[in-house]
């Protein structure tokens, strides 16, 4: 469907290099729709090098200076921060989905994954709430309860019921011991992954329909074989004209990175040559289309406009791109970074001056303040040092919601022979609402475990093999039982069938140990092992 109409650019139009140049044209009264109007564009987009000179900067856009050791940086870097979200573990629970409530805030029997807990699940709806109306920022929230009473799989159910666009950072308490790093240092990088800072710039774009996207090939410049591509020729489309640009290879791989293919709508930024993807021109929309696509009408004006753009980062990756290590991409400063250690420190003192610039923001309405989720499961591997920060940092007005979990009850705050509840002191318990997690009835731990297999495509057909998994939660545990799907499932397709049987279950069981049947055995047999 491209057609023809598409007159190619002079052939010699070759790659000029002065860097960030975009030629305007002299035509913004380009008749709507009209092809023929191919306006030459010849954006050299240079990559995100930081040394690059700027245009004229105005007062908060990018800025990209690298704040150094000593000076006082005025702007930092959120050009090309990348996301240092970590990857949740949540295969054993992806199957949660929400806290499943009604409207009115009462839980379903069974909703968004979620069986049983009601009252757990009601409270937590109400924390879920209070972050939504920023009336819990500063405070915590502690899930106490026995083993497999759900605690992980609630704490994600609020992070879910937030949204993608609240950061939510899972740890557990022993994370912080490392020999490497102190403490307190995981526990603040922790929780500044938990809060988000939504930054709203008005950036110069290219927008529109891809209408042609042709790699231009080289012979390798260095010799050898296959070929370099050395520009890409990209046409876009708008409601006012067309306009084709020639870009940097570097924006090549941009493209193909996010699959870009003709039809689809794109942007790319005139500074940083970053491409986002927008979704499918919804001419397309008729066609027959077996994936889930994101259809957007044709971007209205010209191509080349100012676009308001909002990212969403965290002050965690505003850390992290602003301390990597200095210098350009050139041979001798590229040798001087091999012995330097890659991974930089973050110092207090970037952070205070990331601090700094961030709420120089917030008072200017460029960037608005997200506070997110922190969610520290087994709290009781933390010890008094941690606590101790965490009071102070729960203070500070950059502060996330922080949920602890534990299944400890009254016991040693970690390195103390302080006892404490939950092994929590209690002037910080004092900070914390607290919900309790009970145990699951038979019939719930049945409704979880066909919930489980559903999950992971086992096909549960009769009553029997449910009640065989049941039996074996209500010996064990509620996990071992869920866990042991897996292995039960293997045994049954080696014997050809499709569908998990009682016998399985029995066979499966019969294999592996749960932790109380361990240690049973481990007493019964103790001459045995060294100890
Ligand atoms: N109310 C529930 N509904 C559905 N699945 C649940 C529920 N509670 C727990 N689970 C599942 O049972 C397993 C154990 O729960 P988990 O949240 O890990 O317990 P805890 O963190 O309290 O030890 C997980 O796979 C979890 O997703
Ligand atoms: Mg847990």
């Amino acid at each position: 469907m491209v057609g023809s109409t598409e007159a190619s650019p002079a052939p010699n139009a070759g790659p000029s290099q002065p860097p960030a140049e975009i030629k305007k044209d002299g035509a913004p009264d380009a008749k709507p729709g009209s092809t023929e109007q191919i306006e030459k564009a010849d954006a050299q987009m240079t990559d995100v090098a930081p040394q690059k000179p700027q245009q004229p900067p105005e007062p908060n856009a990018q800025p990209s200076k690298t704040p150094e050791a000593g000076s006082a940086p005025s702007t930092m870097k959120i050009d090309d921060v990348r996301s240092t979200a970590k990857a949740q573990r949540i295969a054993a629970h992806s199957h949660v989905k929400g806290l499943g409530l009604n409207p009115t805030g009462t839980a379903m029997q069974m909703g968004g994954g979620l069986v049983g807990q009601e009252q757990a699940r009601e409270a937590a709806g109400i924390v879920v709430e209070l972050i939504k109306t920023k009336k819990m920022a500063g405070r915590a929230l502690l899930l106490a309860g026995g083993m497999g009473t759900g605690k992980t799989a609630l704490a994600l159910a609020i992070a879910q019921e937030l949204g993608s666009k609240i950061p939510f950072c899972p740890m557990v308490g022993s994370e912080v011991y490392s020999s490497e790093v102190k403490k307190t240092e995981v526990l603040m990088e922790n929780f500044r992954r938990a809060i988000g800072l939504r930054i709203k710039e008005s950036k110069e774009v290219f927008e529109g329909e891809v209408i042609e996207l042709t790699p231009e090939e080289t012979e390798n410049p260095l010799g050898g074989y296959g070929k370099t591509i050395s520009q890409v020729v990209i046409g876009l489309k708008a409601g006012r004209g067309t306009k084709q640009l020639k870009l940097d290879p570097s924006i090549y791989e941009s493209l193909q990175k996010e699959r870009v293919c003709i039809g689809d709508v794109i942007y790319i930024e005139a500074n940083s040559g970053a491409v986002k993807r927008v979704g499918r021109s919804d001419v397309y929309a008729t066609e027959f289309d077996l994936e889930a696509e994101e259809y957007v009408p044709l971007p209205k004006g010209d191509v080349h406009k100012k676009k308001e753009v909002v990212q969403d980062v965290t002050l965690h990756d505003l850390d992290v791109a602003n301390a990597r290590p200095q210098g350009g991409r050139d041979i001798i400063s590229m040798l001087n970074q091999m012995g330097k250690p890659k991974k930089t420190e973050i110092t207090e003192k970037l952070r205070a001056e990331i601090n700094k610039i961030v709420s120089g923001y917030i008072d200017q309405g460029v960037a608005e303040l997200v506070p997110g989720v922190l969610f520290i499961d087994e709290v009781h591997m933390l010890d008094l040092e941690c606590f101790a920060f965490l009071n102070r940092a729960l203070e500070s007005n950059l502060a996330p919601i922080v949920i602890f979990a534990t299944n400890r009850g009254m016991t040693e705050v970690s390195g103390t022979d302080m006892r404490a509840p939950h092994g929590i002191p209690v002037d910080l318990l004092d900070r914390c609402l607290i919900i309790r997690t009970h145990p699951y009835s038979m019939e719930d731990i049945a409704v979880i475990i066909q919930i489980r297999a559903k999950v992971e495509d086992i096909i549960l057909k009769d009553d029997n093999v449910v009640a065989a998994l049941v039996e074996v939660a209500a010996r064990t545990s509620l996990r071992y039982a869920t866990q042991l799907l897996t292995p039960a499932s293997i045994l049954s397709s080696v014997k050809g069938q499709d569908h998990l049987t009682a016998a399985d279950v029995k066979e499966a069981d019969g294999l592996f140990y749960d932790a109380k049947a361990s240690a049973r055995i481990l007493i019964e047999s103790a001459s045995k092992y060294i100890s």
